[in-house]
């Protein structure tokens, strides 16, 4: 053979850090920090939902295109109740598999060869590759580590003069993610009106991942910005059930757009899975009609496994970002006297038993992201108390 299996296209997409990093995990007995997973399940109530469906022959065989229409229903009214956007679920609701199905449908969608895709950076490393398979390019916006005053570390920023730098004659879309991963940075309502009055300005499209809408912490609020004046009809917003109702491997994902934007992104999603989850979609229909309670104590359990990671992480010795959102912390490993965050988790394992991912992997900059590190906090109490308990004995 003379040309590599792999084409030009995904050619710099090697085998993901996260199977790199959870095998060793694995191979040395480590408590994994590093992929983005709740080690408990959701609701048993949902789960239920599940079985019954299946037993029932509901969504055992190919489901509808677009997604059952119970669920299509229960995300409309999950966006109106909560937001005020009104959707038509029969042409403006779409289910995909999982946000990841959400993401690459629409780009592959949106984008023609050679446009120009604006991503905030670090981004998650599932926008590159689908950028890349759309034949677009990537431009990354980067989030700027601003430190407390007070001390420690603060809060990630984007900066809005280099976000409007960002846009020329080729720019198609801006890609956004917020609640942010890995930063845990939320978009505040003043950002999100600047980058809307920037996409209005200048003709964009904006893909707006919000798959962590629900886990916001200390009164943060999520702000869709398909709500801002103008947005409704120049975004695809995104969802899933995975992160807000803890079942990841279900791969319910959903976008939320105008009939035109919709039909666009269908004509790739139909062509990708065509449709999947059948049993799981009517059980997420029923997760979306769940009580306010629900997310009021998914809110508050994960804000308590955030403090209690947070201040043992602090303590450990590590500058900790506090995130405002997602189940993810970002730590600066500088005061340990390591600025290299790849040699830094490649080594915590044998050193701490704990396992993380170094932040630069989200990076096209890598060096702005080199002396971050990421550890997920959806985890049991007792297992984040352990990590702890490991990492206060580094040094
Ligand atoms: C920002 C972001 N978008 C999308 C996804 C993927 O979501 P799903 O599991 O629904 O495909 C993740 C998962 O970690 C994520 O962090």
């Amino acid at each position: 053979m003379t040309r590599t299996p792999l084409n030009r296209r995904l050619a710099e997409f090697g085998t993901t850090i996260f199977a790199e990093m959870s095998a060793l995990a694995t191979s040395t007995g480590s408590i994994n920090l590093g992929q983005g997973f709740p080690d408990t399940d959701g609701p048993l109530e949902v789960r239920e939902a599940a079985e019954r469906a299946l037993r029932e022959g509901r969504g055992n065989q190919y489901p509808p295109g677009p997604g059952v229409p119970e669920l299509r229903t229960a995300i409309a009214d999950h966006q109106r109740a909560r937001y005020g956007l009104d959707h038509d679920p029969d042409t403006e609701v779409l289910v995909t598999a999982g946000a990841t199905e959400a993401i690459a449908a629409s780009l592959l969608a949106l984008v023609e060869p050679g446009d120009e895709v604006i991503a905030l950076e670090p981004y998650y490393d599932s926008y590159a590759a689908c950028v890349a398979m759309a034949g677009g390019t990537r431009v990354p916006v980067t989030l700027r580590p601003q430190r407390d005053p007070r001390g420690g570390g603060g809060r990630y920023v984007l900066d809005l003069d280099e976000l409007r730098a960002a846009v020329t004659p080729r720019t198609r879309l801006i890609l956004l993610n917020t609640p942010h991963n890995p930063t845990g940075t939320v978009l505040s309502r003043a950002e999100l009106t600047a980058i809307a009055e920037l996409a209005v300005e200048r003709d964009l499209l904006v893909v707006s991942d919000e798959v962590y809408e629900h886990l916001v912490f200390d009164g943060a609020e999520h702000v869709p910005i398909a709500s801002l004046p103008g947005m409704r009809e120049r975004t695809v917003t995104i969802g899933s059930a995975g992160k807000t109702y803890s079942f990841t491997g279900w791969k319910v994902g959903w976008t939320t757009a105008s009939p035109e934007l919709t039909a666009a992104v269908r004509s790739a999603k139909q062509f990708l899975t065509y449709v999947s989850s059948g049993p799981f979609q009517y059980a997420i229909a029923e997760a979306l009609r769940l009580p306010d309670a629900y997310y009021e104590g998914l809110r508050a359990d994960l804000q308590a496994k955030r403090d209690l990671l947070g201040e043992g992480l602090a303590q450990a010795g590590f500058e900790v970002y506090r995130p405002q959102g997602t189940y993810f912390v970002t730590t600066d490993i500088r005061p340990l006297g390591s600025g290299d965050g790849f040699a830094f988790c490649r080594s915590l394992p044998e050193r701490a038993g704990v396992v993380a991912i170094p932040n630069a992997v989200f990076y096209d900059h890598r060096e702005a992201g080199a002396p971050f590190v990421r550890f997920a906090f959806c985890k049991r109490t007792d297992v984040l108390q352990e990590a702890v308990d490991r990492l206060k004995r580094l040094g």
